[in-house]
């Protein structure tokens, strides 16, 4: 099949690019875009750690193809923050021990972005319910739980 251009905005950057139709969503990201930061794991839906924000909402790269996010606005990990200035999410999980091996970091922290920005005032509960999609390996997500919470806690006592 001949390749489809595509225009998406990824991170308030805008691009366009030609792209197979059977390219992932991850991969384009990965590959053609150079933002690595999103990773494959499993490559089925199963394991989250390719989340990324498609429209505001949580989605899994690996079960998107580029010419379907043909349109969207895309955030991926590399919109949070950067090593020497991490948002408050990213200094929560540094302060918590929220990671070990890090691989599932990038999807926790999107998919925590995502539930963080519908429920501001997300409780414990909720916080288990919107991460219970993504895998971690390492931590017994207990750790993670306390970050998102921490970082719930802290948008919650920010001055509005
Ligand atoms: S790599 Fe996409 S859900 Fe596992
Ligand atoms: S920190 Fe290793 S998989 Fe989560």
């Amino acid at each position: 099949m001949s390749a489809r251009a595509i225009k998406v905005t990824v991170n308030g950057v805008a691009y366009e690019r030609s792209v197979e139709p059977r390219l992932l969503l991850a991969d384009f990201l990965r590959h053609t875009l150079g933002l690595t930061g999103t990773h494959v794991g499993c490559e089925h839906g199963v394991c989250g750690a390719c989340t990324v924000l498609v429209d505001g909402d949580s989605a899994r790269s690996c079960l998107m193809f580029a010419v379907q996010a043909d349109g969207a606005r895309i955030e991926t990990v590399e919109s949070l923050g950067t090593i020497g200035q991490m948002n408050a999410l990213q200094e929560a999980f540094h302060e918590h021990h929220a990671l070990q091996c890090g691989f599932c970091t990038p999807g926790m922290l999107m998919t925590a972005t995502d539930l963080m920005r519908k429920y501001p005032l997300a409780s414990d509960d909720e916080i288990r319910e919107g991460l219970s999609g993504n895998l971690c390996r390492c931590t017994g997500y207990e750790h993670i739980v306390r970050a998102v919470r921490a970082a719930v806690g802290r948008a919650k006592d920010a001055p509005s």
